[in-house]
């Protein structure tokens, strides 16, 4: 359909409102404008005050924190969750949990939470019980890209501060998003990686798994039953909400996945806890077997976020609980956003253990690759981000476990032509790990003679991971690294819609260096960049040439 300022594909326009069609017009226009220049900058003026700046919308410290997420459809359901803060005793009273919404501060509508409770905690020998109260609801019904106004209220009288969140748009457009993960709860790290997040203002922000690390990891929860209770230490979700909430969360939709850390002894596999605190748009149990995957998409990228702890050969927890299903379910997933019509450009899929990482801890997990690098060849998966490595790493663009090409910093991948790339987002605030293996095209170099290696399982490998006993050997890859660097940091994802029917679309993924010292981050002003690469395709997006053929 064509307007006087613009054209909308046919296939939204059947749709949408006038409203509707003002947003999207809007969206694409002024946001494209907004965004032109940070496209085309290089990294020095990437660095400068209009890459980054603080938020007035974070200025919430008062009162507990809340958080959102998107529902099944970002551009017109978000969650809102708060809790009633960190409390030791008995369980607080919470006798109205409420969230009042609306375009201005007058607000005008106003929803009662739809759960509001605490999560089981097994007794605990030296652990205060954990009696916060989490709520959340679900707004349905927003317009999309529009920025509402709201505040939460546990009594219906006494109210948070207003904050706000921009719901997603609607087609293709410019955009900004971040991912990150291995964030945790210390004050000089984790607090001003929340506080840049916050300063970048993305649509969304993709979490890879180890929130607060309030416990699990490895051998926390086995086959059902909980074990080494004894290091559950709940209480330090409350001071990761606390930290992410004010500082980002509460604005920013916080698209979480699990990591080991995720790993509790609770039931539903150890995620009861994250379930609670985490009401998002998860895909049916009953399809995937995991309580805890998703995927979404924002104009021409899908995100799919996985569970690594399904498939890890470094740690066995919940090694092949779904039993294949997610497997089948990702395959299901990918051959859906690389069908002729889906809307979808680019891939993009996170999960907590990395693919190939040259660290000295951890290192790459080949449970995972033996299983999912197959799928991501099949599908030219173009970006997968992982944390669990407490350090920033990207590799060259591979395919069939072998490099294609050199890609220096600032340089461009052809991920159809190309492979995928895998980058390592570890550092949001955890305790680094500074050993690296092997040589890289950038960054640190090798602190410990020896090539990357690899988590294997000794015995033979099956569909949902391998048979025997772990092992950590020398890889079989070793020349992937293509910048690696262990400091507190994330990515940030700028993507450029394409401008006519098949034309250039673009991610410009830079990694985000906060000034700082072994001892934490010093400040927050003007972060650098220490690397990044610009992930091009050809549009094969149907949304104009459906419009095209009925002229
Ligand atoms: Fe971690
Ligand atoms: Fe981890």
């Amino acid at each position: 359909m064509e307007t006087p300022y613009g054209e909308i594909p046919e296939k939204f326009v059947k749709d949408m409102t006038i409203q509707e069609m003002h947003d999207y017009l809007r969206a694409r226009f002024s946001r494209r404008a907004l965004l032109k220049g940070a496209g085309a900058v290089g990294l020095a003026a990437a660095a400068g005050p209009y890459f980054w700046r603080q938020s007035s919308a974070f200025a919430s410290t008062a009162g507990a924190p809340q958080w959102i997420a998107y529902g099944r459809d970002p551009a017109r359901e978000m969650y809102v969750s708060w809790s009633v803060g960190s409390y030791n005793g008995p369980v607080p009273s919470v006798p109205a949990p409420q969230v009042r919404y609306g375009l201005d501060t007058t607000y005008g509508a106003v929803q009662a939470a739809e759960n509001s409770g605490t999560v089981p905690v097994p007794a605990i020998s030296g652990e205060p019980v954990e009696n916060t109260v989490y709520n959340n609801t679900l707004l349905r019904n927003l317009w999309p890209n529009t920025t509402y106004h709201y505040s939460v209220s546990n009594d219906g009288v006494n109210w948070s501060q207003d904050v706000t969140f921009t719901t997603a748009a609607v087609g293709p457009t410019d955009f900004r998003f971040t991912m990150v993960g291995d964030e945790s709860t210390n004050d000089v790290t984790s607090l001003p990686i929340a506080q840049v997040i916050g300063g970048l203002n993305p649509r969304f922000n993709v979490i890879v798994g180890d929130l607060s690390y309030a416990g699990g990891g490895s051998g926390y929860y086995s086959n059902g039953v909980p074990t080494n209770v004894s290091a559950f230490s709940p209480g330090a979700w409350d001071a990761y909400l606390g930290i992410v909430g004010p500082n980002a969360a509460q604005s920013i939709p916080w698209q979480a996945g699990v990591g080991n850390h995720e790993m509790e002894p609770l039931n539903n596999f150890g995620y009861a806890g994250f379930l609670t605190r985490f009401p998002q748009a998860y895909a049916p149990q009953a399809v995937t077997g995991s309580p805890v995957l998703k995927s979404f998409t924002y104009g021409n990228v899908a995100v799919i976020q996985l569970d690594g702890n399904d498939l890890s050969a470094e740690l066995s927890d919940n090694n092949g609980y779904t039993d294949g299903q997610q497997t089948a379910w990702l395959a299901q997933e990918l051959a859906r956003y690389r069908a002729p019509g889906s809307g979808i450009d680019f891939i993009v899929v996170g999960f907590h253990n990395c693919v190939f990482s040259s660290n000295t801890t951890h290192g790459s997990d080949g449970g995972i690759r033996l299983v999912w690098q197959p799928l991501f060849d099949q599908y030219e998966v173009d970006l997968v981000v992982s944390g669990h490595v407490h350090a920033y790493e990207r590799s060259y663009p591979l395919r069939g476990g072998e490099v294609t090409t050199v890609v220096p910093s600032g340089g461009t991948v052809h991920p159809h032509r190309d492979g995928t790339t895998y980058i390592d987002a570890g550092g949001g605030g955890q305790g680094l790990y500074t050993g690296w293996y092997g040589v890289t095209g950038g960054g640190d170099p090798a602190t410990t003679s020896g090539e990357p290696e690899i988590w294997e399982w000794t015995g033979s490998n099956t569909a949902t991971g391998g048979t025997g006993t772990s092992e950590d050997i020398a890889d079989y890859i070793t020349d992937y690294s293509a910048y690696r660097h262990a400091n507190w940091s994330f990515i940030v994802l700028d993507v450029t819609a394409p401008k006519f029917p098949g034309g250039e679309t673009s991610i410009l993924v830079r990694a985000v260096d906060p000034t700082q010292t072994s001892a934490g981050i010093s400040t927050i002003a003007s972060p650098a960049i220490m690397d990044s690469v610009t992930l091009v395709r050809r549009s094969r997006l149907d949304f104009w040439g459906a419009a095209a053929s009925r002229r």
